[in-house]
Parts: structure tokens; sequence; C-alpha cells
């Protein structure tokens, strides 16, 4: 009788242990649902949590993240993650706030506006700060932050997700897309990459069904990027026909380590950004004094190229100053009680938009994600690249360059889509991947073009293809 005993006994304590631990996440789901944002309207009402998910319990780290529901039928929706790149910059100060989110930061901070182009009408929408140091995310072990690099990224966002769908259970099993946009172009496949292999690994408890990834201005390949870069500057006349013959003749972008005649050549083409938006070469730029946005851009140039061509950043677009709005807005307490930010007052100094401390301590590690995409897209995954045709830091000639590289049979050629009766864009269909671009967009697509960005998510997301009548 004994054996049956333990066996019944085990049986029972491994039950009382699971609904234990589903209560507990359950528990804290219902904590971090958020009521209602200082400044935020009063209809429609929008469904949000917000909240810290451990990611490294002996380092003490964990990241914040904002989640929103479908707008409608969320049971049927798919989830879809957003992250924004810097490294160091904030996916709750760029995607939710300033670019995709159902609440738009607006009037120096003061309030929220209802976006309605925002993603989340066709899918779950998640947004995570990540790396620590970012945002609100932080680590209790100081000396993480000297060793950020893309792996370490990929690792945490990793368990994050993990641990986050344990708190949100019902999303388990649902279909998982990842997107961001410029220094995310590392990020989201290095991360579709990790969550594929550990589901090889790991049939169960841990898997997520993740049917693809889609990145917007993405840096890709430092050659093809870095090419793209003075070409674009060319071609779009920013600079002189000699800086451009000069660059042909001094810079071999194959080599991450520039001659000093090509670093002198391209603090020329930098140097004629300083004065336009480089995110959005036609757009006006921010003229406020003292925003961390025009301080950074200070910055950019003051450190000299080495410096510059690191950082890809985002600091304009159709309102040039959002991103100050951002951070008047993270930065009041209000907020951040409402948001279940800093709780415990951990969070050292104020919330940035972009970690100035994260960029220069991040370790470049990685040349290339080109590899990445040619596994997953013969893993099957949906892979998806869009470019506003107006960045100058990551422009479509690059990104073109990029896939081409991939070297992938085409399936429809280049040719128009439509918004309105207007050309939205171009795209081409290859075999496993497809290409987007958007006309007149800058860096921050869903920013600049918001009803054209919202028509190609949804596009992508139903597996479609984009309007090719007008
Ligand atoms: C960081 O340390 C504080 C104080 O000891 C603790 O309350 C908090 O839970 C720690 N954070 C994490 C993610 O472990
Ligand atoms: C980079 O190139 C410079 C000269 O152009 C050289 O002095 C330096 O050692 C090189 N650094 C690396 C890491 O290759
Ligand atoms: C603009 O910034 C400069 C330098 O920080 C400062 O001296 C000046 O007073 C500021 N002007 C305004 C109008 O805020
Ligand atoms: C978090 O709270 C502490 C204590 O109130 C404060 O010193 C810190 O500046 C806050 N961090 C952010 C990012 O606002
Ligand atoms: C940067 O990352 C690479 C790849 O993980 C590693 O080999 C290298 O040691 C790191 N460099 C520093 C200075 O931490």
């Amino acid at each position: 009788m004994a054996g049956p005993g333990i066996l019944r006994l085990y049986l029972v304590s491994a039950l009382a242990l699971s609904s234990c631990s589903l209560s507990l996440a359950s528990d804290q789901r219902n904590a971090d649902r958020v009521v209602r944002l200082p400044g935020q309207p009063e209809s429609p009402s929008v469904s949000q949590f917000s909240g810290y998910v451990t990611v490294n319990e002996r380092h003490g780290r964990a990241l914040f993240y904002w989640f929103f529901e479908a707008q409608t039928t969320p049971e049927e929706k798919p989830l879809l993650l957003w992250l924004n790149g810097g490294p160091g910059c904030s996916s709750i100060g760029y995607g939710a706030v300033s670019e995709l989110g159902p609440l738009t930061v607006v009037r120096q901070g003061a309030a929220l506006k209802f976006n309605e182009y925002a993603w989340n009408k066709e899918a779950n929408l998640l947004f995570l700060e990540s790396p620590v140091g970012v945002g609100f995310s932080y680590t209790n072990t100081s000396s993480d932050l000297d060793s950020l690099n893309d792996d370490f990224v990929a690792e945490d966002a990793y368990s994050f997700l993990v641990n986050w769908l344990e708190r949100f259970p019902e999303y388990k099993n649902r279909e998982f897309y990842i997107s961001g946009e410029s220094y995310a172009g590392h990020y989201v496949p290095q991360l579709a990459e990790l969550v594929y292999e550990r589901n090889q690994n790991k049939k169960g408890k841990s898997y997520i069904d993740l049917k693809g990834f889609i990145v917007g201005n993405p840096i890709t390949n430092d050659y093809f990027d870095s090419r793209g870069l003075a070409e674009y500057a060319w071609s779009h006349a920013v600079v002189s026909d000699e800086v451009y013959k000069s660059i042909k003749k001094y810079c071999d972008f194959k080599n991450s380590n520039w001659s000093n005649d090509c670093s002198a050549t391209m603090d020329i083409v930098y140097s004629q950004y300083q004065e336009i938006d480089i995110y959005n070469i036609y757009a006006p730029k921010c003229l406020l004094n003292q925003t961390s946005a025009s301080s950074a851009v200070q910055a950019f140039f003051e450190n000299g190229q080495d410096q510059f061509r690191r950082r890809i950043r985002m600091f304009s677009g159709y309102d040039p100053c959002y991103s100050s709005y951002a951070e008047d807005y993270f930065n009041r307490k209000d907020v951040q009680r409402a948001l279940h930010a800093n709780v415990s007052g951990l969070v050292p100094g104020k919330w940035r938009a972009c970690s100035d401390p994260i960029l220069n301590s991040y370790n470049f590690s990685v040349f290339s994600v080109l590899p990445i995409y040619s596994k997953l897209i013969k893993g099957g995954l949906r892979v998806w690249l869009y470019s506003g045709d107006a960045d100058g830091r990551v422009p479509v000639i690059g990104s073109r360059y990029c896939v081409e590289a991939l070297g992938l049979p085409i399936k429809t050629q280049w040719q128009p889509w439509y918004l309105d009766k207007q050309v939205a864009g171009r795209f081409v269909e290859y075999h496993g991947m497809s290409m987007v671009t958007v006309r007149g967009a800058g860096h921050l697509v869903p920013l600049n073009k918001p009803a054209e960005s919202l028509t190609l998510i949804n596009t992508f997301l139903r597996g479609e293809q984009l309007p090719t009548q007008r």
C-alpha cells in the first residue's frame, strides 16, 4: 500500500504546487493591469498591462514591458513583439508612444492621444525595454552594463518571453511574430533564431509558436549598410561628386576598421547631415533648445565619426521633437506609479528615450545578420524587411544590397503598392522573403506614414500580398 500512497501524495502535492504557481502568475498579471494613465483620453478604453519580468534572478535583472491587448477579439489575434534599437533606445518611448502604440504622447508630455492607426488593431502588441539599462529596465549587478552585446540582449529577451508567457498563459500557443526597427535589425533576427533553436531542443514546455519577423530600416550588414549610407548621401544631393569619389577611393567598408582617409571623408558626409535630419532627410529639424535629442545629436559630432557611425538613433520625424515629449511624460511620478515602473525606486537617474551610457559601452561584435536570414528562411519563417525611403541613416539602398545578397529567386517583380489611390511604396517578393518600401517615410515609418504602416503590418500578419491595384 505504501507505494500507491506515496504516489498519490506526490501527485497531490505536484497539483497543489502547480496551481499555486499558476495563481501567483495570475495575481501578478492582475497587479500589472493598467487602469488608466495620467492624460489618457476617456474613450476608447484600452486594455493594457505593464510591469517587470525578472530575466536573471542571480544578478537581479528585470525587464520592463508594456502590453496592449488587441482592440477586438484578442483571443483570435496573434502576439506581436516590437523592439527599438539604439542600442539603448526605449521601445516604449519610441515604439509605443511615438510610433505604433494605441496611446501616443502629445502636448509636451501633458497628455496621451488615441492613435487610430495603432498596430493593436490586428495584434496583441507587446513592447519591451531591452536590454537592462534602457528605460525602466534595470539590473542589481552594475557590471552587467559593461557586458552588453547582441548575445546578451537576445538571451535576456528570450528569458523575458518565456517568463512573460507564464504570466499570460493564454498567449502560450498563440501565433507569435517579432518586429522592430534600426539596430533592432540585429535584435529581431537574433531573438527569432534563439526561439527557433530552443524550439528544436525542447518541444513542449517552453515552445513558442514563432511564425516570422519583420524589420524596418534595419541595420543588417555593416558593409552594405555603410555603402548604402554613402551612396544615398550622394544620390540625394547631400554631398558633392568629389566627396563621393573620395569615398569610393578610400573606403573599403568590408573592414569595420576604417582607414584614416576614409574616416576623414565620411566625416564630411556626417557634417552635411548636421543641419538636416539624417533620419528623415526632407523633414524639418527639431529646433527645441534643450532636449536630450538635440544635445545627443550635438554629442555625435563632438565625438567624431567613430562614435557616430555606431549610433543608430532616431531623433526626428513628423513632429521632430517628439522624443522629448516622451521624456517629459515618463519622468512624471504619477505616470510611473500608474505604469508600475520604478516601483521600488531601483532605476537610477532619469528616464531617457535613449541611453548614452548603454550606447557607449555596447560591444558591437556582429558584422552581419544575413546568415540568420538564410537559416530562418530555410526554416520556413515569414520574413519581411521594410524601408522608409527618406531615411539617410539606414537607407533603402543598403537594404536592397542586403536582400539581393541572399540570392533568393524572385516570385513577384518589384512593383508599386497602393493606399487611397496613391503609390504607398514598392515591393518585391522572393521565394522566402519580401521587401517593401514606404514612399516618403524616414527611419520611423509608423510615425511618418501611420496608415501605410498599418496596412503593411496587417498584410504581413495575414501573410497576404500588398494591394497592387490603385
Ligand atoms: C534588486 O534588489 C532589490 C533590493 O534588494 C530587490 O528588492 C529586487 O527584487 C531586486 N531585483 C530583482 C530583479 O531581483
Ligand atoms: C585600425 O587601423 C588603424 C590604422 O588605420 C590601426 O592603427 C589599428 O591598429 C587598427 N585597429 C584594428 C583593431 O585593427
Ligand atoms: C539654450 O541652451 C543654452 C545652452 O544649454 C543655454 O545657455 C540657453 O540659455 C538656452 N536658451 C533657452 C531659450 O532656453
Ligand atoms: C526611480 O525612483 C528613484 C527614487 O524615487 C529616483 O531617484 C529615480 O530617479 C527614479 N528613476 C527614474 C528612471 O525615474
Ligand atoms: C565582445 O563580444 C564578443 C562576442 O561575444 C567577445 O568575443 C568579445 O570578447 C567582447 N569584447 C569585449 C571587449 O567585451
